[in-house]
């Protein structure tokens, strides 16, 4: 797995060693990751501190795998308009060369984190993979050149490969510490420190928020599946639609406590409202969302003031 130590692809780790794998090995360069996030696991997780863009190291690392779960990126719209150059660079370039190594060093199946980005603001609701992509950010425009890469090496180069769109995932382990942490992550440290966050735009943007458990189910899923389904993009949502406000809102509501939102200007590259047709995903990959947004909030928050406690 490449970016395993990375929020999704840590849990994406426990959840393959819960399914019977006896070893996972991980490639992370810890540029957004950390090691700690293995904790627990480290023994079973053959571990290299590599940079995707190494080829010869990659190669090495994937001799002997099945499948690769290509989780590695530079994950934020706005760190890409921020920092275009670093995150063309790792989000094509190491894409392409983690591809080429996998095609080198004889690896049946390569699934790719794609995103939901790819779609930018679509007139229709849900999003559906059959709609024509318009990426609004650099971010979106490398996630999706991420997919077209994976369907041309399973045309072109005999390497099954499936592409999961993720919409907004959350859950333990996502990283609160950067400006360019995912939208709940920052909520929930707000509302344990008792602080106001702040919304960009009017706070009714929304988003179809999906708990990691259910994104790793799916991973497990599309590794599982028969060969017909190498080339092609399945969304990897939940579902649902809720606003920001609706998030801040509930997680008020928990805590019992009224910290009304600072709110901001939009950000630019940033999609306006954004849900998952999971029709495909379902019928193709047999996966179907387990946890419901209400459900999901509450445990990430008592994972977040465990963990502060620990
Ligand atoms: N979190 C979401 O809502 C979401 C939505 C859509 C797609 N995705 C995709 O899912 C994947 C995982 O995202 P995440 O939220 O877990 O982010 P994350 O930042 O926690 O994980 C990314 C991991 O990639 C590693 N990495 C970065 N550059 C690297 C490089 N050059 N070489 C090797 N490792 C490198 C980081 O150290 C980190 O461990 C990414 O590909 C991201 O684009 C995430």
């Amino acid at each position: 797995m490449t970016g395993g130590a990375g929020f999704i692809g840590s849990g994406l780790v426990r959840g393959l060693l819960a399914k019977g794998a006896s070893r996972v090995a991980v490639v992370d360069s810890l540029l957004t990751g950390y090691e700690r996030n293995l904790d627990e696991v480290r023994g079973s997780v053959d571990f290299h501190k590599v940079d995707i863009r190494d080829y010869d190291t990659v190669r090495k690392a994937m001799e002997g795998i099945d499948v690769v779960f290509h989780e590695a990126a530079i994950p934020s719209v706005p760190r890409s308009i921020n920092e275009p150059l670093p995150s063309h660079d790792v989000n094509i370039n190491g894409t392409f060369n983690v591809l080429r190594a996998a095609k080198d060093a004889g690896v049946r199946r390569v699934i790719y984190a794609a995103s939901s980005s790819a779609y930018g603001d679509t007139l229709i609701l849900p999003k559906v993979e059959t709609m024509l992509a318009a990426p609004k950010s650099p971010y979106a425009a490398q996630k999706l050149m991420g997919e077209y890469y994976m369907s041309v090496w399973a045309s072109c180069f005999g390497l099954e490969t499936v592409s999961l769109r993720y919409f907004n995932v959350f859950g333990p382990r996502q990283d609160p510490g950067s400006q360019y942490s995912g939208v709940l992550s920052l909520f929930i440290s707000a509302i344990l420190d008792r602080k106001t966050p702040t919304i960009f735009g009017d706070g009714g943007t929304s988003r179809d928020f999906t708990y990691v458990e259910d994104v790793v189910g799916l991973n497990i899923k599309a590794a599982e599946a028969p060969s017909s389904v190498s080339g092609k993009v399945f969304n990897g949502g939940n579902g649902g639609r809720i606003t920001l406000n609706e998030a801040w809102n509930l997680l008020q509501k928990f805590e019992g406590v009224s910290i009304p939102a600072n709110y901001g200007p939009e950000r630019p590259g940033d999609v306006r409202d954004s849900q998952a047709d999971t029709t495909a995903a379902v019928r193709e990959l047999g996966h179907a969302p387990q946890v419901s947004f209400e459900d999901g909030l509450r445990k990430t928050l008592e994972w977040y003031r465990s963990a502060r406690q620990a």
